[in-house]
């Protein structure tokens, strides 16, 4: 019989009211977003360009109520930076000095990081034209000329070397393993040596019994994309077979984590 332990005594307060505000944020996305969305297929071609995408090209614009966009943007980001932080508290990059974020949507995630450990310079690699969506709510974050912003196809093009940390944020779970195999190498190729790969997503635990609300997302993502969660065993797998080391899984916020490995120096 498993043990049922209230998630409120398991998690501390902190963690749990950022996990609460978390879900209220993605209560107002999932509301404002039906009508953008509908049938749209992610991952695949739908996700090539992405939400930001055609947000630029204006032909996702389904909905005439730019009231609605203007909350579906503001829900998305709003929940995105609480897992940003989320990642950004979770890592020790003292030590690191360039940081890419490979297919980095909005740059939430790069704008959240360099917000906590200022030291760090970050661009953001995206494809077009996603690229000029991402730029945009860079600087209107007022991470202009410390979050940068590359264009390109993570699959055609070369990665831009130099950088002692990637992180790959909700990409790979979009994604079948000859892909998310292919990614990884990438970023093992254009790493620094000594560089640190960080995996941020939704992962199942070793033994694929869980998280209950991770095998759901799974199941969504098994529909609507190519690819599915994986476990923290697979990704220690996927990540050793291209030479990354493995280095620890870290709980993160709204269950997601993160995996971290290391090229050797
Ligand atoms: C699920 S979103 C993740 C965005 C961001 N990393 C995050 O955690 O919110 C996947 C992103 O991959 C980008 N993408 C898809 N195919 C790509 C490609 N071939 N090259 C670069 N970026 C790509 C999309 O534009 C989209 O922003």
């Amino acid at each position: 019989m498993g043990s049922h332990v209230p998630l409120a005594t398991r998690v501390p307060t902190a963690i749990a009211a950022r996990d609460a505000d978390f879900g209220r944020h993605l209560v107002r996305f999932a509301a404002s977003g039906g009508a953008f969305f509908g049938s749209e297929k992610w991952g695949g071609e739908g996700c090539d360009e992405g939400f930001g995408g055609r947000l630029a090209s204006g032909d996702g614009a389904d909905t005439t109520d730019a009231a609605v966009v203007d909350e579906l943007t503001h829900a998305g980001v709003d929940a995105r930076q609480i897992l940003g932080r989320a990642v950004a508290e979770a890592i020790d990059l003292r030590r690191r000095r360039a940081l890419l974020d490979v297919a980095g949507g909005s740059g939430i995630y790069a704008c959240c990081l360099v917000a906590q450990h200022p030291h760090l310079k970050a661009t953001v690699l995206e494809k077009r034209p996603v690229d000029t969506v991402a730029r945009a709510a860079i600087a209107k974050r007022g991470f202009a000329g410390t979050v940068w912003v590359v264009a390109g196809d993570m699959f055609k093009d070369s990665w831009p070397a130099g950088f002692d940390v990637h992180l790959i944020s909700n990409v790979l779970h979009d994604w079948d393993v000859p892909v998310v195999k292919k990614i990884l190498a990438r970023s093992f190729e254009s790493m620094a040596p000594g560089g640190l790969v960080v995996i941020h997503d939704a992962h199942l635990n070793a033994g694929k019994s869980g998280p209950l609300h991770v095998a759901e997302y799974s199941a969504m993502l098994m529909h609507s994309t190519e690819g599915r969660c994986y476990s923290v065993a697979e990704m220690r797998e996927y990540l050793r077979e291209v030479g990354y080391r493995f280095e620890k899984f870290t709980p993160t916020a709204a269950g997601r984590s993160i995996v971290t490995a290391r090229k050797p120096a």
